[in-house]
C-alpha cells in the first residue's frame, strides 16, 4: 500500500471526518473530531472502555477503500487487554492503542456510545449519546520525595493536570481528609472522579479509589405529585439498569399539589414534614435500583430530578407558598446545580445534583425534560406537547416560537373525583366499548388480559375482582357514551334511553349508566356528576390548547405527543372523539411514554443536552392562563361534546359516529355479553 502521510477518517455512524497523520492513535483522532469515546485508564490499555471497530473494504458513499493495513497492527496492549480481560469482542480494537496507517472507516460500537435501554415506552428506546458531566480518570501520581516538600493531594492535582488536563482543579471537601490513605492503599494508582458541567466551570475532584474504578453511575427521577420514577443508569456505557417507582408519601398530606401548598402554609413545620418524607422515599427507591444492580449507593455519581413547580420546590427545601397564588412566582426557575449531601440522598458523598429548569409557575421542571424528549422547539411544523396530571402542562410551537402553560384539568383524568374513579392497579376498568344498538359494554380490566366476552375473563377477574374505573377506562367510557348516545352533545346522559335498557338509571333527577356490576358485588356506574367532571377537565385542557393556538394565529396542529402515564394508556382515537386536543391527523396523534423520565435520562447522560434545555426555557414564552381573559371563553366553549365537531370527518375510517338507536333491540342479557349489531372498529 502506498502509505498517504495524513490519510481520511471517517467515523461512523455520525460521518465525521478528518486527516490525521499515519501513528495517530484512532483515540485522539476521533477526540479532535469530537467524536465521543469514552476512556477510563487515560489509553493505558486497561479499562478497554475505548473499543472501536474498523471497517474494511471499499465505501462508495464515503469514495475511500479502507483496507485491513490501514489500521496499525494488534499491539502487544490489546493482548495483555484480552489476555487480562478476555472480553474484546472479534473486530474490536482498543482506540487508544490501534494507529492511522491509512485511510479508514471506523465504526464507533452502539454499545460505547448509546443507551441501549430498550423498553416498552417509545420515548424511552432512543438513543442518548453520552457526554456525561462525570468523567472517570485514572492516573499514576508521583510517590512522595523528602526533597519535594508538594503534598499528596496537590501531587494528584498535578497529575490529573498532566495527563488529563485538568486545571485549576476544585477538590470536595470530604476528599481531603482521606487521600493521603487512598493513594497509598492503591500504591499511588488512583481513580479519580472529575465533574465538569458547564464546560467554563471549574472541574471538581468529586471522589476517588485506589486503582482502577472502571464503572460509574448516575439516577434520573421523575419526581410526581401521585408516584416517583428512578432509573439508575451507567455514565460509562449508557445502559439503565434499574428502574424503580413508588407512590409519592407525600399524599398522605394532601391528594393534590394545591393541598399540599395549604398544609405548608397551616403547618410550621408543614414545609419540612413534606421534604423529609420526599427525600425518605427517594432514598428507599435508590436503595432499591442499587440491590437491583448490585451496587452500592457510593457508587452514584451524578443525579438528574425533574418534577411539577412544587414538588421541585419541596425537594429541594424550598417553601412553595408562593406558588399558590397569582403572580406564582417560584423561588428559582434556572436549573439547579448543587451537592447531593446538601439533599440528604444516600449516594457518594461527592455525587453532584443537576435539577433541570422550570418553565413557569405552573410549567415545571418536568415539563422542561419532556420538551427535551419531544423537542416541539425544534420541529418543522406545529407541534403539541401535553403532559397530563392533576395540571396539564402545554407546550406548543414549532422552529420558530415555542408556547407553554399550564391549566387547571383537576384529577379527572386520573380516576379521582369520579364516583368510581381509582387509581390504575388491578382490578380497575381500563378500557370499554358500548354497543351503539344494545347498549351493552365490554370492558378489560388491569390484570386480565381479555375482554370481558372473552372466554376464561370471570376466572382472569376472580381474585382481582373488578374494583373501578382508572383514568384511561373514564376517557374511553364517557367517549363511548357519547358515540352510542346515551350522553348527548351537551353532557347530559340522556334519560330516553332508559326505556330500551336496563343500563339506563334514574338517579335522583339525573341519569347513570351502569358499565359493570358482578354478581353480588357493588354497581359500577357513571354517573351525570362523572361526566360533568370530564366535561371540566377536557374543557380546560382543549381551552389551554386553544389559547396557545390563537397566540400562535393558527388553530392546527401536525403533530399532538401526549406524555405521562395519561398519555401511554389514553387511545388517541378517544383523545380526538371528546375533543381533549385540537383536530389533528389521527396517525399523527402519539402517545410519548414517560416523556419527562426520558428527558431527565437525556441530561443525565449528556451535559449537551443540560444547555440544551436550559436555552429553550430561556426561549419559551410562558402564558399565564389565569390572567388570560380568553381562556374562561375557550373553557366555556369546549365543555360540549365534541367541540371540534369537523375532528370527526378524521375518525370516520376508525369509528361508527352516533345514529338514531333501533328501538326494538334486545339485549343478550348477561354483563358484558357479546354484542349484536354492527361492531366497532375502535
Ligand atoms: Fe482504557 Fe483504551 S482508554 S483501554
Amino acid at each position: 500500500m502506498n502509505q498517504i502521510s495524513d490519510p481520511l477518517i471517517i467515523f461512523t455512524p455520525s460521518g465525521k471526518r478528518g486527516h490525521f497523520p499515519v501513528g495517530t492513535p484512532l483515540l485522539d483522532a476521533a477526540r479532535e473530531l469530537g467524536v465521543y469515546v469514552e476512556s477510563v485508564c487515560g489509553g493505558r490499555g486497561i479499562c478497554g472502555r475505548c473499543q472501536v471497530e474498523p471497517q474494511f473494504g471499499q465505501f462508495a458513499k464515503h469514495g475511500i477503500t479502507s483496507a485491513a493495513e490501514s489500521v496499525s497492527e494488534w499491539s502487544p496492549k490489546e493482548a495483555r487487554f484480552v489476555e487480562k480481560r478476555g472480553d474484546l469482542k472479534e473486530g474490536r480494537r482498543l482506540s487508544c492503542s490501534a494507529t492511522v496507517q491509512g485511510p479508514m472507516v471506523v465504526e464507533i460500537p452502539a454499545d460505547a456510545t448509546v443507551s441501549q435501554q430498550s423498553i416498552r415506552k417509545a420515548a424511552d428506546t432512543r438513543d442518548i449519546h453520552r457526554n456525561p458531566a462525570i468523567q472517570m480518570c485514572y492516573v499514576d501520581v508521583e510517590e512522595p520525595d523528602m526533597h519535594k516538600p508538594l503534598g499528596d493531594l496537590d501531587r494528584l492535582k498535578v497529575a490529573l493536570e498532566t495527563e488529563w488536563g485538568f486545571e485549576d482543579l476544585l477538590v470536595s471537601q470530604h476528599l481531603i481528609a482521606d487521600v493521603q490513605k487512598i493513594l497509598r492503599k492503591g500504591e499511588w494508582s488512583v481513580t479519580a472522579a472529575i465533574h465538569q458541567d458547564l464546560e467554563s466551570s471549574r472541574p471538581t475532584l468529586v471522589s476517588l479509589w485506589p486503582g482502577l474504578k472502571n464503572e460509574a453511575f448516575g439516577i434520573s427521577c421523575d419526581i410526581g405529585s401521585t408516584t416517583i420514577a428512578m432509573n439508575l443508569t451507567s455514565l460509562l456505557s449508557g445502559r439503565v439498569l434499574a428502574t424503580a417507582g413508588t407512590s409519592n408519601p407525600q399524599i398522605r398530606f394532601g391528594e393534590d399539589v394545591m393541598s399540599r401548598v395549604s398544609y405548608v402554609m397551616m403547618n410550621p413545620d408543614g414545609r419540612e414534614k413534606l421534604t423529609n418524607v420526599l427525600r425518605e422515599a427517594l432514598n428507599e427507591l435508590v436503595g432499591t435500583v442499587c440491590a437491583e444492580a448490585g451496587i452500592t449507593g457510593d457508587d452514584i455519581l451524578d443525579c438528574v430530578f425533574v418534577g411539577n413547580p412544587i414538588m421541585h420546590h419541596l425537594f429541594l427545601g424550598i417553601d412553595p407558598t408562593e406558588l399558590g397564588g397569582a403572580p406564582f412566582a417560584l423561588a428559582v426557575s434556572g436549573a439547579v446545580h448543587t451537592w447531593a449531601s446538601e439533599l440528604d440522598l444516600n449516594v457518594n458523598e461527592g455525587a453532584r445534583v443537576y435539577v433541570l429548569p422550570c418553565i413557569a409557575g405552573h410549567v415545571g421542571a418536568d415539563a422542561a425534560a419532556a420538551t427535551l424528549c419531544e423537542a416541539p422547539q425544534a420541529a418543522d411544523e406545529m407541534t403539541l406537547l401535553v403532559d397530563v396530571g392533576t395540571n396539564a402542562e402545554i407546550v406548543l410551537g414549532h422552529k420558530g416560537r415555542t408556547l407553554a402553560c399550564s391549566s387547571p384539568t383537576g384529577p379527572a383524568f386520573e380516576g379521582a373525583e369520579i364516583s368510581s374513579g381509582q387509581r390504575a392497579a388491578p382490578g380497575a376498568i381500563e378500557r370499554v366499548r358500548i354497543d351503539p344498538v344494545t347498549l351493552e359494554p365490554r370492558i378489560r380490566v388491569i390484570g386480565a388480559e381479555m375482554w370481558s366476552d372473552e372466554e376464561g375473563f370471570a376466572e382472569a377477574v376472580k381474585d382481582i375482582g373488578v374494583t373501578g374505573i382508572c383514568g384511561s377506562g373514564i376517557i374511553e367510557v364517557v367517549a363511548e357514551m357519547f358515540l352510542a348516545g346515551i350522553v348527548l352533545q351537551d353532557g347530559t346522559v340522556d334519560g330516553g334511553k332508559a326505556a330500551n335498557s336496563p343500563r339506563i338509571i334514574e338517579d335522583k333527577r339525573t341519569f347513570s349508566y351502569k358499565l359493570w356490576q358482578a354478581e353480588g358485588g357493588p354497581a359500577i356506574t357513571v354517573s351525570q356528576g362523572d361526566i360533568r367532571a370530564i366535561q371540566m377537565a377536557k374543557a380546560a385542557l382543549y381551552a389551554g390548547v386553544k389559547l396557545l393556538l390563537d397566540k400562535h394565529g393558527t388553530d392546527r396542529v401536525a403533530k399532538v405527543s401526549l406524555a405521562g402515564a395519561f398519555g401511554t394508556f389514553i387511545d388517541p382515537k378517544y383523545a380526538l372523539v371528546l375533543g381533549l386536543v385540537p383536530d389533528c391527523e389521527i396517525e399523527n396523534v402519539k402517545a410519548v411514554g414517560n416523556a419527562a423520565g426520558t428527558g431527565a435520562r437525556m441530561a443525565l447522560l449528556n451535559r449537551n443536552h443540560r444547555r440544551e434545555i436550559e436555552s429553550t426555557v430561556r426561549e419559551i414564552e410562558k402564558i399565564e392562563t389565569a390572567i388570560e381573559p380568553r381562556f374562561q371563553e375557550h373553557f366555556i366553549n369546549a365543555t360540549a361534546f365534541p367541540n371540534k365537531v369537523d375532528a370527526f370527518p378524521r375518525l370516520e375510517a376508525e369509528v361508527t359516529l352516533p345514529k338514531p338507536v333501533v328501538s326494538n333491540a334486545t339485549t343478550d342479557g348477561a354483563s358484558g355479553g357479546r354484542r349484536r349489531g354492527g361492531r366497532r372498529r375502535v
